[in-house]
């Protein structure tokens, strides 16, 4: 079946019923900010949030998170309440707030130094620290007494996001065991070896097996996992039905690869205001005859950002033919500033950025313009329309949807696509130019493969990709764990 919005609402229709159906994550959709306007709103750069997003706006239901946003409270009604999207509301959004020291022991600290890390293999070690963890398991318990609120003693699908919240299915169990719980881990699930080093690693497995069902975007990060409870708790490990028994109750381990709305993207690559934006974004680096490339990131060391640099100072030291004809543009928001680790990989990436700026500057050109900017989804497509390439270059990276989102804007079936052997995307998309991004000179002989690719080269790779991420879309996604779902009910 090809799923889409339509088919999904459908389908939720008929199972959700009498049951109240509710999403938690610690990104909020939304985040109200004071502007010279009064208060106005943006969408974060989160991947997580680009997939729930639709769905909710299908689906409907209430979506609790974190109120992290300057002018929240503003907004909001006595119960916390505010109904989303602003301009055509279809759901309503539960803000929790946090105090600055559960946010920093829970957000910056446990999740985002601790678990961050130990997921991603990307040699950054993790920090536990006693007091972060504390507070870990108390904003766990915060979120587990909104969910219970907004279920009104009425029976319920809980759909949690993230490694933010591996307690919050066992503690919605002990208070309402009928209540069916789903939980989405969006990024990779270390190999045990790496995982034994977590101090808290039992309390994090037993949590997790209060879910009903657990998803990972591939079926290794599965693997990983039942290896790791294997290894580490008391339960039966079944490979064949992929699942782990606690205490006598089931948990199914799922592979469900992310995705993201291809049609929504599409349609607004197509429009005229796109088409215009992108000639102007071109129109600025055409000049002489440049090719243009771009990178899409929140600054995140798993994102390989700093390789991608290295790559481009190889590529113009290894193909002079291309100095002052390559431009790359990398795009996107500054992220958990307040971990030094963040703060040292944001000035380190602007520090390689100039060095390879100097060596390689002519008059009038330079081959790597930085904005370290918040963009629309609009800017956003209509900078992957006008680009020649894209490059996606994770050192680890449980799915990455920028690789996606570049597919879906290329209704021209033109683009090439670099990406990263480490991203989850890597596997349903082989028709991309695979890169190793600690590999220098062959990411850099890609970079000349992607510039030098034939048009029929371009429009047969992309075709295919478009075929692929049209058919596995988000809806499929949410579709295939909502149907696991039922099943429990
Ligand atoms: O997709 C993984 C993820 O950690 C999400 O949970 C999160 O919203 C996103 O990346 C961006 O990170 P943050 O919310 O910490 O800015």
């Amino acid at each position: 079946m090809n799923w889409n919005k339509e088919i999904l609402k459908n389908f939720v229709k008929k199972i959700i019923l009498d049951h109240q159906f509710i999403v938690v994550s610690c990104r909020e959709p939304y985040l109200h900010a004071y502007s010279n306007q009064g208060v106005t709103y943006i969408t974060p750069a989160s991947g997580m949030a680009t997939a729930i997003m639709p769905i909710m706006t299908a689906c409907g239901g209430v979506w609790i998170a974190h109120g992290s946003g300057e002018a929240d409270r503003e907004v909001v009604d006595e119960l916390d309440h505010i109904a989303v999207p602003p301009e055509d509301p279809k759901y309503t959004l539960r803000r929790v707030w946090l105090s600055k020291e559960e946010e920093d022991g829970f957000y910056y600290g446990y999740a985002n130094e601790g678990l961050w890390p130990l997921s991603h293999i990307v040699y950054s070690r993790p920090t536990f620290r006693a007091k972060d963890w504390e507070m870990y398991r108390r904003v766990n318990e915060k979120f587990c007494e909104a969910v219970i609120q907004e279920l009104h003693g009425k029976p319920g699908f809980v759909f949690i996001q993230d490694y933010h919240f591996s307690l919050l299915s066992r503690l919605i169990k002990n208070k309402r065991p009928d209540v069916v719980v789903a939980q989405f881990w969006h990024i990779p699930w270390p190999n045990r070896e790496a995982f034994r080093v977590c101090p808290h690693g039992d309390d994090i497995l037993d949590g997790l097996l209060g879910n009903d069902i657990l998803g990972f975007h591939l079926r290794y990060h599965c693997l990983n996992f039942l290896e790791t409870i294997n290894h580490n708790i008391e339960a039966i490990v079944n490979y064949e039905r992929f699942s782990v028994t606690r205490y006598g109750r089931e948990s199914l381990i799922r592979a469900f690869p992310i995705s993201i709305d291809f049609a929504a993207i599409s349609e607004i690559a197509s429009s005229e205001e796109t088409e215009k934006r992108s000639a102007e974004i071109r129109g600025d680096f055409r000049v002489r005859d440049k090719w243009l490339g771009v990178g899409i990131d929140r600054i995140d060391y798993t994102k390989g950002i700093i390789e991608r640099f290295a790559a481009i100072d190889c590529f113009l030291e290894k193909y002079p033919a291309f100095r002052g004809k390559f431009v790359f543009m990398q795009l996107g928001p500054i992220s958990r500033i307040r971990i030094p680790k963040y703060r040292e990989y944001n000035d380190a990436v602007y520090r390689v950025m100039v060095e390879i700026n100097d060596k390689w500057k002519l008059k009038d050109w330079q081959p790597i313009i930085m904005k370290k900017i918040h963009l629309s989804l609009g800017e956003v497509v209509a900078y992957f329309r006008a680009a020649d390439l894209c490059i996606v270059s994770s050192i680890h990276d449980g799915m990455n949807l920028v690789a996606k989102e570049f597919i879906a804007a290329r209704v021209d079936h033109d683009g090439v696509l670099l990406l990263s052997q480490f991203a989850g995307a890597a596997r349903e998309l082989p028709e991309a130019l695979m890169i190793n991004p600690l590999a220098v000179d062959q990411f850099a002989d890609q970079i000349r493969n992607a510039l030098e690719m034939s048009p029929e080269e371009k429009t047969r790779r992309m075709s295919k990709m478009r075929n692929s991420v049209e058919r596995n879309n988000v809806f499929r996604w949410a579709g295939h764990i909502l149907k696991e779902m039922k099943k429990e009910r």
